[in-house]
C-alpha cells in the first residue's frame, strides 16, 4: 500500500492532513523538523500502530532530505500522496525596509524545499501518485494587487513554478502535480481571524487531491478545486 508523506506535520495544517489521513486508514510518513517535541504525532502514532511512521526534515537541507529518501528507500516504501506543506511567513513586512535575509529564507523553505524533495522523492513515487504544493493566493501574481507580505508572495510564486515544472518532470510517472491553496485558515500562521478551521480546509483539499484527473496536473486550484489565476 502506497504511504503518504506531509511535511511540516507537526501543527497548522499539515497536523490536520495526518489526522483525517490516519482517520480513513491511510499510511502516513509524517515529517518535521524536530520528532522528539511532535507530541501530537507521538500521540497518534500510538493510536494508530503501524499506520504512521514519523520521521526528520529540516527544508531545505539537502542531507536532511537525502536522509529521509535513504529511510524510505531502506524500507521500500512507495509514496502516493506528497504534500509539500511545510511552509513560512515573514510577519511585518514593510516595503523600504525588506530585509534580504527574510527574501531568501522564504524562497529556500517555500519553493527550494518542496522542489528539492519532490525531486528526490522522484524515484520513490507510485505511479499515478499525487502531489500537493501547499501555495497561496499570495502568490498568485495575476490577481496580485497589494503589497502585504512580499517575501511571502514571492517564494509561493517561486513554488508555482516548481510546480508547473514538477508536473511536467514527473509526467512520465503519471504523477500529477498541484499547486493548491488552503484558503485563509486558523493556524499559527493564518492568525484568529482566518475563517477557514484546518478540518474544514484540509477535508476540501483532500475531495480536491482525491478527484485530481491527469489533465489537473500543473494547475494552480482553490481548496475548493476553483482555477486561480498564476
Ligand atoms: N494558514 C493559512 O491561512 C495559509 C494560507 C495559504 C497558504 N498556507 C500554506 O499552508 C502551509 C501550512 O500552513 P500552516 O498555516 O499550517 O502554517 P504553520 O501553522 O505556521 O505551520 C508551518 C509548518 O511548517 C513547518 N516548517 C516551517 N519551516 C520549515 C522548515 N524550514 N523545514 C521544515 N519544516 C518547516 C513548521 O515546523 P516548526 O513547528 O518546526 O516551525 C510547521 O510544521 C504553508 O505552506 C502555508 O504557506 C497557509
Amino acid at each position: 500500500m502506497a504511504h503518504a508523506l506531509v511535511t511540516g506535520a507537526n501543527r497548522g495544517i499539515g497536523l490536520e492532513f495526518v489526522r483525517q489521513l490516519l482517520a480513513r486508514g491511510e499510511r502516513v510518513v509524517a515529517t518535521c523538523r524536530h520528532p522528539g517535541r511532535a507530541l501530537e504525532l507521538t500521540r497518534l502514532a500510538g493510536a494508530h500502530p503501524g499506520h504512521l511512521l514519523v520521521l526528520p526534515l529540516t527544508l531545505p537541507d539537502t542531507r536532511s532530505i537525502a536522509e529521509l529518501v535513504r529511510e524510505i528507500a531502506t524500507l521500500d516504501l512507495r509514496i502516493g500522496l506528497l504534500v509539500n506543506n511545510a511552509g513560512m511567513l515573514v510577519e511585518g513586512e514593510r516595503f523600504g525596509a525588506i530585509d534580504a535575509k527574510a527574501l531568501a529564507d522564504s524562497f529556500a523553505t517555500n519553493a527550494q524545499g518542496p522542489f528539492l524533495l519532490a525531486q528526490a522523492l522522484a524515484p520513490r513515487l507510485a505511479e499515478g501518485a499525487r502531489v500537493a504544493n501547499l501555495t497561496s493566493t499570495l502568490g498568485s501574481i495575476g490577481s496580485t494587487d497589494s503589497l502585504y507580505s512580499p517575501s511571502y508572495s514571492i517564494s509561493k510564486a517561486a513554488l508555482n513554478m516548481a510546480s508547473r515544472l514538477l508536473a511536467l518532470a514527473l509526467e512520465p510517472r503519471r504523477a500529477i502535480v498541484i499547486a493548491l491553496c488552503p484558503g485563509w485558515v486558523r493556524t499559527d500562521m493564518g492568525g484568529a481571524n482566518a475563517p477557514l478551521g484546518a478540518p474544514e480546509s484540509v477535508a476540501a483539499m483532500l475531495r480536491v487531491i482525491d478527484a485530481l484527473k491527469p489533465g489537473d496536473s500543473g494547475s494552480f486550484l482553490s481548496e475548493r478545486g476553483h482555477p486561480i489565476p498564476w
